[in-house]
């Protein structure tokens, strides 16, 4: 042994790598060493070719570069991590339920689990371990008593919810709004377990950001914190469907209600809806959570916050069936921007993956374009959705490696996500390239739509008074 305090954390996913990444550049006395299950991913995070890293994030790249090695390391040795570790961080994927008892609601613990039962049984001295996958209320407990009923030495359990948002992940991690610890605070252990945590934070957060509560407070935060910001995004879509058909302006409306300081402006952007891995399945859980506790006018008033983002999602798809004259069977349609915000090339839940089925659905033909997320994933998250195999799917759907590419030949541009990049395109080339007339579907309000009118096209955006050479019924 080193004699230098170990942290290990169990999951090198979009929370695992960054966070840890965060802990050694702040923390370079302490050893950090991520271990996965996944023998690629780990192969990816200690890739030479720094565009192999196993997720894109703005400044991760120079992080890992800058710790990797020293005091950061990346391995699939669970068991030896697990063993000199005197902190465990378990950031394991907490997924939706597929099958059994709570499918499609309740969160799937399979790996949480897993990996408890790896640490009971390897584990020789204490350790500290922290819950950072978001979890129901009470996992903690379940965990603990799992932990604990080898007898063979004491563990104790914190839950430390992770609150970063892809795209932004390194800042959040650098300057968080807060930091939350749940532990035991009537038990000696407990607090000294709570120090042990507030004092590798405290190396870069201030003191009065690092707040500590009960275990179940903390757990039930972080799906709340989640609901929360869902739900705002939610109402204003709610909103942009009252705007579209009254003439008011939904960017105003916000502009409007979020300059209300009791309100705030932030999460107030009407979308084709919100995507992520962590919206939808923390507020199913939440839902099923409400029911299982007997509350169930309260379930059903999380679960709206899920169901108007489908709902937002079908409007736009449905705009854009009925402009295109009621049909897009054969039509060309360029697909702008595939993963679920900017900034990120993740795919889960992204709008864009339901727009793509339901056109696909319709037989349009769709020209794929996306400047981080790659071709390999596209096709698995489109298969994945469609009734169709990925035979009869490649006869519908192609990847473009340029916006300019999808966009020949093409009905309609519809924008998914809101990538920067697509603000400065050429658009009169675009108009150029297309089908006439040409029409644009912005679903996420980023493109100068009077410009775009002015050269001629036909321009849906959500919230928006409605272009009157837009067919609507
Ligand atoms: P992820 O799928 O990117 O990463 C999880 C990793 O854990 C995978 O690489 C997987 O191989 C590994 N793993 C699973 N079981 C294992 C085991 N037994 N031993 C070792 N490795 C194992 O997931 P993620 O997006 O990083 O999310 C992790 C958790 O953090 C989830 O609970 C999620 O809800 C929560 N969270 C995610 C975000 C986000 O923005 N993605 C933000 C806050 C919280
Ligand atoms: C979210 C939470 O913000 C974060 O705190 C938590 O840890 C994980 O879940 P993330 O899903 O990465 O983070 O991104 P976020 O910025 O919250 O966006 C989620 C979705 O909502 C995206 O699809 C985004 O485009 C959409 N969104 C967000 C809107 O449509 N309008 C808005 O005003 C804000």
């Amino acid at each position: 042994s080193t004699g230098r305090y170990q942290v290990c954390c169990i999951g090198a996913g979009y929370v695992g790598g960054p966070t840890m990444a965060v802990v050694a550049k702040m923390c370079p006395k302490i050893d950090v060493t991520v271990v996965d299950i996944s023998q690629r991913r780990i192969d990816a995070w200690n890739s030479q070719q720094d565009s192999e890293l196993p997720i894109y994030e703005p400044g991760l790249k120079e992080a890992v570069l800058n710790t990797r090695g020293k005091n950061l390391f990346f391995s699939t040795d669970v068991d030896g991590a697990i063993e000199r570790a005197n902190m465990i961080f378990v950031a394991v994927n907490t997924p939706t339920k597929k099958d059994g008892l709570g499918a499609g609601r309740a969160a799937d613990l399979t790996y949480w689990e897993l990996a408890a039962r790896r640490i009971a049984k390897i584990a020789k001295s204490p350790k500290i371990v922290v819950e950072k996958s978001t979890v129901p209320i009470r996992t903690a407990e379940a965990i603990s008593t799992v932990l604990n009923a080898s007898g063979t030495t004491k563990f104790q359990i914190l839950s430390n919810p992770e609150f970063l948002a892809e795209g932004t992940a390194m800042r959040d991690l650098e300057n968080p709004d807060r930091i939350l610890i749940g532990g035991n605070l009537k038990d000696e252990d407990g607090i000294q377990a709570i120090g042990e945590l507030v004092d590798i934070y405290s190396h870069w957060v201030p003191k009065e950001k690092i707040i500590t509560t009960n275990v179940w407070s903390s757990e039930l935060s972080k799906l709340v914190a989640n609901f929360f910001l869902a739900q705002r995004v939610s109402s204003i879509n709610a909103v942009s469907a009252l705007c579209e058909s009254s003439g008011a302006d939904v960017d105003e409306v916000s502009m409007a209600v979020g300059m209300d300081s009791r309100i705030g402006s932030k999460f107030l952007k009407a979308s084709v809806g919100f995507g992520g891995s962590c919206f939808q399945k923390d507020i199913l859980n939440l839902v099923y959570l409400s029911e299982s506790m007997g509350l169930k006018e309260i379930a059903e008033y999380f679960h709206w916050v899920v169901r108007m983002n489908d709902l937002q999602k079908d409007r736009f798809v449905s705009r854009i069936i009925h402009g295109l004259f009621n049909t897009v069977t054969g039509k060309r349609i360029a697909i702008l921007g595939f993963s679920f915000k900017k900034d990120t090339g993740d795919t889960r839940e992204s709008a864009a993956i339901s727009v793509c089925q339901r056109l696909v659905d319709e037989r349009a033909n769709l020209a794929i374009y996306d400047p981080k997320v790659q071709e390999a994933q596209i096709w698995q998250d489109i298969t994945a959705a469609s009734r169709m195999d990925r035979l009869e799917l490649e006869r519908l759907v192609h990847i473009s490696s340029n916006p300019y590419e999808a966009s020949q030949g093409s009905h309609a541009l519809v924008v998914c996500t809101e990538w920067d990049e697509f603000r400065d395109l050429n658009f009169e080339k675009i108009l150029g390239i297309m089908e006439k007339p040409a029409f644009i579907f912005d679903g996420r309000n980023v493109l100068n739509h009077e410009h775009l009118r002015k050269l001629g096209f036909v321009v849906y955006a959500i919230g928006k008074p409605l272009d009157p050479r837009l067919n609507v019924v």
